[in-house]
């Protein structure tokens, strides 16, 4: 076991005035390798790049891509595909998300962009009854719950920018998957349990993920998907073009006609992913970038490493209730701001460049004290500067300098539930991502306002953060992860724990989470705290709200040419392989 001594003072006490006077700590140098020796959790180790996902079957596909030559694009467009076979949960070619691609060699970050859009017949108040009241059950469970989806056009655009496989070559593993089926796992056969309800609505649902007589799949159960293998070799055949304009298109369209959808043929044809620059901003030294909008994740995880930069995080140590405390009282101000300003750029002015500056930060830090402010008394700030529950998140590395940190989605567990008849894959609900009325909340007690309302094309506004760090220029830690509201902390404290606190890629996964998103005033914790830190913090002011697991943060970090595998034990299936 590494002496923490030699790098962390021996814990004093701290006022929280004390700590506001600028005690910036200078970067931490920890060594992956000489923290490794003794750890009770213990990353995978490569020196040929590493793929973490969270299913183990994606994993290998994709690993055995790099270990043929393919380089991390080829490899995460293939576990793209083949978690939409093996985790239909989230795994989706009826969803979208967001790939953030780092390349060391041109020093390029890039992130594509292929988060659903809005159909053209959509409307501000589509999500509201006569009175004027939000419906969740419209935007959560019907077709109109579903935005034009995004990711067979995102990963083909990846592939085409920084690929070498075609299509076709990237889609065989998933064929052969939907195909010959797989042994279901018990996470598989516990989330059908779970979700049977949302099925039964819908024949083409239960015909997928039901036996013929409607009993449901046991563990050890092959599951095989022909109509969703008929698709992806449509889409093998014929390019990405075909989902929106071909056989798979006009099964959409058609069952958008007989159950009152909104996406039409012109909706599809005119679907495009779009590249973006990421989010950036400083921590200690290390480079952040992370998912701009129509995302969140980005501009929030940078104000808040703004914020907490000024703190000696690590002295005070992980779990501890001042860097808890520090910690909550940063991501309320965020989540505020999220409800206020953020929004499609597309469609809105977001006020970017003030919410990521060190100054605004510094405003924002001149608030916090010692007692927790209460969320009532936080209102969105004036971050001035105007620049003209259930997802998956995969991380790759090749040993030639490419990253991808990819996160996608179809929004809930299963979507909207809502299978395509005769194409055999789930339609996200990603329009309860929108704001269905002004400060009603979403399904993620997350708060929308006018900049996130429905239009027609615009994207729904995103927490999913897929972020890569670098260090002296070079890829560090990719990391990123599912939760709707939780994923921007999530991947916040992933960052912290390596950088604050010395973890080991496996632990700073494994630690134990906290989360406050403004509204509701509580900070809500994984177990694992102690009582007597928690106890601390309810002095302080703060309501604790011990719940269920939070993300699942498939991460790798990369030093001294070692290549660290982290897989989140949150998810049984998960699984980091090197090579
Ligand atoms: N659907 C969850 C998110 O995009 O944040």
């Amino acid at each position: 076991m590494t002496d923490r001594s030699l790098s962390f003072p021996a814990p004093r006490a701290l006022t929280i005035a004390l700590l506001s006077a600028s005690l910036l700590a200078s970067p931490a140098a920890f060594s992956q390798q000489a923290i490794l020796e003794g750890e009770r959790f213990h990353p995978q180790e490569s020196s040929h790049g590493m793929v973490a996902t969270s299913h183990f079957l994606a994993s290998e596909v994709a690993r055995d891509v790099l270990a043929a030559g393919g380089n991390a694009v080829d490899a995460a467009v293939v576990a793209g595909f083949a978690l939409a076979v093996t985790q239909p949960r989230s795994g989706n070619i009826g969803g979208g998300g967001f790939m953030l691609i780092s390349d060391e060699q041109s020093d390029e970050v890039i992130a594509i962009d292929y988060r659903e859009t809005a159909p053209a017949a959509a409307f501000e108040t589509m999500f509201q009854d006569e009175n004027g009241e939000a419906v969740t059950e419209r935007s959560r469970f019907t077709h109109l719950a579903a935005g034009v989806p995004g990711t067979v056009a995102g990963l083909a655009m990846a592939l085409e920018k920084y690929g070498t496989l075609s299509l076709a070559e990237a889609l065989e593993p998933a064929i052969r998957l939907a195909e010959e089926g797989f042994v279901v796992p018990p996470r598989f056969v516990k989330g059908l349990q779970d979700t049977r309800g949302r099925f039964e609505a819908w024949d083409a649902s239960m015909a997928k993920f039901f036996k013929e007589d409607g009993s449901a799949y046991q563990v050890g159960d092959l599951f095989q998907q022909p109509d969703l293998a008929a698709t992806l070799k449509r889409i093998a055949e014929e390019g990405a073009r075909e989902f929106y304009e071909g056989e798979t298109a006009r099964l959409i369209v058609a069952e958008m006609e007989r159950h009152d959808g909104l996406i039409t043929q012109e909706d599809l044809a005119g679907y495009q992913p779009v590249i973006r620059e990421p989010s950036h901003g400083t921590y200690r030294g290390h480079d952040i970038y992370a998912m701009s909008p129509p995302s969140s994740g980005g501009a929030h995880i940078v104000q808040m490493l703004n914020i907490l930069e000024e703190y000696p995080i690590g002295e005070m140590g992980f779990g501890s209730a001042d860097s808890m405390h520090l910690m909550a009282e940063a991501m309320k101000r965020a989540y505020a701001d999220r409800s206020e300003f953020l929004g499609d750029t597309d469609f809105v002015d977001v006020p970017l460049a003030g919410l990521t500056s060190k100054g605004y930060a510094a405003e924002l830090r001149a608030q916090i004290g010692e007692q927790a402010t209460p969320s009532a008394e936080i209102a969105p700030g004036n971050p001035v500067d105007y620049e003209s529950n259930e997802t998956t998140h995969f991380s790759i590395v090749d040993d030639n300098g490419l990253a991808v940190s990819n996160t996608y989605t179809i929004n809930f567990s299963y979507g909207s539930g809502i299978v395509v008849d005769g194409a055999g894959f789930l339609l996200n609900n990603e329009m309860d991502d929108f704001s269905a009325k002004p400060g009603v909340p979403n399904a993620y007690g997350l708060i929308g306002g006018e900049a996130n309302k429905v239009e027609p094309g615009k994207r729904m506004l995103s927490s999913m953060t897929p972020t890569i760090v670098k260090r002296d220029g070079k890829n560090y830690l990719i990391t990123g992860s599912p939760g709707g509201s939780r994923i921007i902390t999530t991947t916040l404290q992933v960052l912290m724990n390596v950088i604050d606190h010395g973890m080991n890629i496996q632990s700073a996964v494994s630690a134990p989470r906290m989360h406050h998103q403004w509204l509701p005033d509580e900070i809500r914790t994984e177990a694992g705290f102690s009582p007597d830190t928690l106890e601390l913090l309810r002095e302080r002011g703060h309501t604790i709200s011990q719940q269920s697991a939070m993300g699942a943060a498939q991460s790798i970090l990369i030093e001294d040419g070692m290549y660290y595998g982290g897989a989140d034990p949150r998810r049984s299936t998960s699984s980091a392989i090197g090579l």
